[in-house]
């Protein structure tokens, strides 16, 4: 071939490949372009949703607190009809029944809709320089009596001197109650044999995350059934729950109080020996 035809011919080759590579990358940086455009959009209706849904459940509130209002008033009505006319005690008693259910069904209403309004609700952090081992000491105080009738040796095991965090004094006594609630919980539906070793451990503990920065950590520590592997990615989910009357948010909202922390929280659970739920606060 003419060296002349050939050096066109590689400069034309040359030229292809340059075009054709151009045009991939152009093709690439419009799909990256448009997935960021689709996640940003499905990020701002799930913020729209949760507006949404966080007003609907307020205006359920309000007619709701009127309806149990008046639930009380028909149960006291009730005696007061009795005094002014002869009625059938059977009668009034059926008519009493009705109004008590009416009020345990409002009640129970009102607590799934307080329970959503923690979680998909704002927070707004009162931040202050508190002791998580003051915290702990408080909710270790406050659920005593309920684990002595369950028969749980519950107690602090707090790391030395103050553990000083920049949190929501409030706000994180439920994200370890929730947890604690749970591990009360999980150890009452163990066999009576099994009563001797209940404990529930709330630990304090220095530590540093993987990249090393350092960590205030709570543990709460059970001696309850533990959870299945299978389970333990669902634990989350807003609304998981294998108990009778939970709400199967509890976890999620503490997820929740914790990350606005910029915390994390993570599980460790053995099934047939318990679990730890560590909560890790920056320092
Ligand atoms: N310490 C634990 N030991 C065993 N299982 C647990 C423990 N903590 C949580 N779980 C499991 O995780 C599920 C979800 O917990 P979560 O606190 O979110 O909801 P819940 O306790 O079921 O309901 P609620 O908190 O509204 O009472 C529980 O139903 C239970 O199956
Ligand atoms: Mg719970």
């Amino acid at each position: 071939m003419h060296p002349i035809l050939a050096a066109s011919l590689g400069l034309l080759l040359g030229l292809g490949i340059a075009v054709l590579m151009t045009r991939v990358q152009v093709r690439r940086s419009l799909a990256k372009a448009r997935a960021a455009e689709r996640r940003a959009r499905a990020a701002e209706r799930l913020a729209e949703l949760g507006a949404m849904t966080g007003g609907l459940a307020h205006e359920i509130k309000n007619p709701l607190s009127t309806i149990g209002l008046n639930a009380q008033l028909i149960a006291e009505g009730l005696d007061d009809l009795a005094d002014s006319r002869p009625l059938d005690p059977a009668d009034k008693q059926r008519l009493a029944r009705r109004a008590a259910a009416l009020r345990r069904e409002v009640e129970r209403l009102r607590g799934i809709l307080t329970d959503f309004l923690t979680y998909a609700g704002e927070l707004r952090l009162d931040l202050k320089p508190i002791d998580l081992n003051e915290v702990v000491a408080d909710l270790v105080e406050f659920l005593s009596p309920q684990a002595q009738q369950q028969g749980v040796r519950l107690r602090a095991d707090p790391a030395p001197g103050p553990m000083s965090a920049n949190a929501d004094a409030g706000l994180m006594k439920q994200a370890v109650l929730n947890l604690m609630l749970n591990a009360l919980q999980a150890m009452a539906g163990m066999p009576s044999e099994a009563a001797a070793s209940r404990e529930l451990i709330v630990r304090t503990a220095r530590a540093s995350d993987p990249d090393g920065q350092a960590t205030l950590q709570i543990h709460v520590i059970d001696t309850g059934p533990g959870i299945a592997p299978d389970v333990l990615p669902k634990l989350f989910t807003p609304y998981f729950t294998t108990k009778a009357g939970g709400s199967g948010l509890g976890l999620p909202t503490t997820r929740r109080i914790v990350e606005a922390h910029q915390g994390r929280i993570d599980v460790h659970s053995e099934p047939g020996k318990g679990s730890d739920f560590v909560i890790a606060l920056p320092a």
